[in-house]
């Protein structure tokens, strides 16, 4: 399990293309780039949970502060408290870190759908942050109940 036998400058610099999930719109803004981005299928037709890890490349820390989407009438972030979820204004990026978000945990919240998303589709996100750039995101849309398969 341990055998790194990539050499560390090289592995510095395939970190963008080494992203655990499919990398789908790894769109980079300054640092920042998203890997293993995904939308469960929805029971509901008008609000959905999404998923995605951010990845912050460089040494200055940022902050999550607002997620707009053209397919949804409101998207908040949500991270989990013992349980219950609570929508959060923000979110840290640390710097040479990530924020994670994944099932039990932090979540985007669709809200107001325009359309009911089914598996196979893409949703457009737009991740807006304190200092970076603007990140758009494209969504696959999964099953109800894919769970990513990543080595963490
Ligand atoms: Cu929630």
């Amino acid at each position: 399990m341990n055998r790194l036998t990539v050499p560390v400058a090289v592995l510095a610099g395939a970190l963008v293309l080494a992203g655990c999930g499919s990398g789908s719109g790894s769109d980079s803004g300054g640092g920042l780039s998203v890997t293993g981005a995904y939308m469960p299928q929805p029971m509901s037709a008008d609000m959905a949970a999404g998923f995605l890890t951010i990845v912050n490349d460089s040494g200055t820390k940022d902050e999550l502060t607002s997620v707009t989407s053209d397919e949804a009438g409101s998207v908040t972030v949500h991270e989990t408290v013992g349980g219950a979820m609570e929508e959060v204004a923000r979110l840290p990026v640390p710097a040479d870190g990530q924020l994670v978000f994944k099932s039990g945990g932090n979540h985007l919240m669709f809200e107001k759908l325009k359309r009911k998303p089914e598996q196979g589709q893409t949703v457009s996100v737009e991740l807006h942050f304190a200092k970076s750039d603007p990140v758009v995101v494209t969504m696959p849309v999964k099953s109800a109940t894919y769970t990513p398969k990543t080595g963490h």
